[in-house]
Order: C-alpha cells, then sequence, then structure tokens
C-alpha cells in the first residue's frame, strides 16, 4: 500500500467521532420530491448538438458549485473548472482540433488531396455542432494537489456531478476526452503544464434530448454477494 493512501485513509478517520461525542443528528429527510431527483440522474444524456441559447451566468455558477461538492480523496478537492465562451477562442479550439486530427489522418491513411479536403470539412462540422453551445468547461485537476495519485478518481467525480447538475436544470453536456485532444486543448487554452485535463464539454440548450442509447439491464451490473465468472 502506498503511503499516500495512509494518509487519505487518516483523514477519513480523523471525521469518525470518537465514544464520548454526542450522538450525531438523525439522518437528513430525503430530498423533496426523491423520485423527481433521481429521475435527473436517468434523464442525462450526452449532448452533441445546441441551440445558441445563453447560459445565464447564475446557472454556471451553481452547477460549477455542485460539482466542487463530489467526493474527494482526503477532501483535498483538487479541481479547476476552466470556463470559456469567448466565441473568438472556441473557433481557435475547432481549427487546432480540426488540424491535428487532419494531421493524423494524412499519417496514417495517406489520403489524397480530396480525400484529405473532404475529411477536414466532415471533422470541422463535428466541430461545430460540439462548439454550438454557448459555454465550453474544461474539467481539470492540479498535479500539485495533496494527494496527486488519486486525482484520477477525483477529477470524474466532479465531472459527473457536474453534469447531473447542468441536466437538473436543463443543460446538456459530454464528457469528451477524444473529441478535442487534450493537448489540443491545453495549448489553445494556454493552460498551465501543472494541471491535467479530466475531460472538456459543452454546456448549453440541447437541440433536442437525444434518445437513451441501449443500456444493459441493470442484473448485469449487479452481483449479490458473490460474483461468478
Ligand atoms: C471516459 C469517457 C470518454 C468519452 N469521450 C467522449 C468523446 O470524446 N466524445 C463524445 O462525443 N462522447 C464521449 N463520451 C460520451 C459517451 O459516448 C456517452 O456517455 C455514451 O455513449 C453513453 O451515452 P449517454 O451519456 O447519453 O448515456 C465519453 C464518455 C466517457 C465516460
Amino acid at each position: 500500500m502506498r503511503l499516500t493512501a495512509l494518509f487519505v485513509l487518516l483523514t477519513a478517520l480523523a471525521a469518525v467521532p470518537s465514544a464520548q461525542s454526542a450522538p450525531p443528528p438523525a439522518p437528513a429527510a430525503p430530498v423533496p420530491g426523491p423520485a423527481a431527483f433521481l429521475q435527473v440522474f436517468k434523464e442525462r444524456r450526452s449532448v452533441r448538438n445546441f441551440r445558441p441559447d445563453a447560459v445565464p451566468r447564475e446557472h454556471l455558477l451553481q452547477i460549477l458549485d455542485i460539482a466542487r461538492t463530489a467526493p474527494t480523496s482526503g477532501n483535498q478537492q483538487p479541481w479547476k473548472f476552466l470556463v470559456i465562451q469567448d466565441r473568438s477562442r472556441l473557433d481557435a479550439l475547432a481549427a487546432a482540433t480540426v488540424e491535428a486530427y487532419a494531421a493524423l489522418y494524412q499519417e496514417s491513411k495517406k489520403p489524397t488531396e480530396p480525400e484529405l479536403a473532404a475529411f477536414r470539412d466532415k471533422y470541422r462540422q463535428v466541430c461545430a455542432r460540439y462548439l454550438s453551445a454557448p459555454v465550453f468547461i474544461v474539467v481539470l485537476t492540479d498535479s500539485k494537489s495533496k494527494y496527486p495519485d488519486y486525482n484520477k478518481w477525483d477529477g470524474p467525480m466532479a465531472a459527473g456531478y457536474l453534469m447531473v447538475a447542468a441536466r437538473a436544470l436543463g443543460y446538456g453536456t459530454v464528457f469528451c476526452t477524444d473529441s478535442f485532444p487534450f493537448d489540443v486543448v491545453k495549448r489553445v487554452f494556454d493552460i498551465p503544464d501543472r494541471y491535467e485535463v479530466v475531460c472538456t464539454t459543452p454546456l448549453g440548450v440541447p437541440v433536442e434530448w437525444p434518445a437513451a442509447p441501449p443500456k444493459k439491464a441493470l442484473e448485469d451490473f449487479v452481483a449479490w454477494e458473490r460474483l461468478a465468472e
């Protein structure tokens, strides 16, 4: 076991009340309308096409405020949420992404000039759909955090919270790892080296809420008491 694991464990143990402490208060009552609350999780969808409607700053702050309450190892809270709304910076991201993928395509497939031009056009359209949202968020963790080995768990936790909170307020998101290569994102947005990209996501009002893709049945995931091969 790594030493960091011990520190994280000690932080958790510090939160356990001693035998002499007053009994803890009764658990909080369920949130009003738990069914509606659960529905928000079920109805979150990956959205890749947006309306131009503005996202009020107050909504953005509410969403980011939920993201920062995600579980985090040893309460280290290693996150940064870089919010980009400047259209010229989003255009720069699209242009750099198209070029990065075109270079990859050229190297691996050795296309003809017209094939390469068609590829560029196609990927330009793909980028335009993602970036039709008025907001683009880069979820990052800080490699200089207290327990950097745990950032790989803390990062996606916050991203998940952010996406569910956005859904609750009627906004779509999509957890992107590949649509915008992380090295391109870091370069275009001038992100200091110490920060690691967890994912990027556009955020906005969907053109439509996509239908749920096929999902496996609950019993495919759950094992009671014992897990067979
Ligand atoms: C680790 C991870 C990486 C993903 N990367 C991308 C991506 O680069 N681009 C994209 O459009 N969607 C990406 N997705 C979204 C998935 O495609 C999507 O969650 C999945 O198809 C299920 O759809 P749903 O989110 O609507 O349930 C990613 C999701 C995860 C969890």
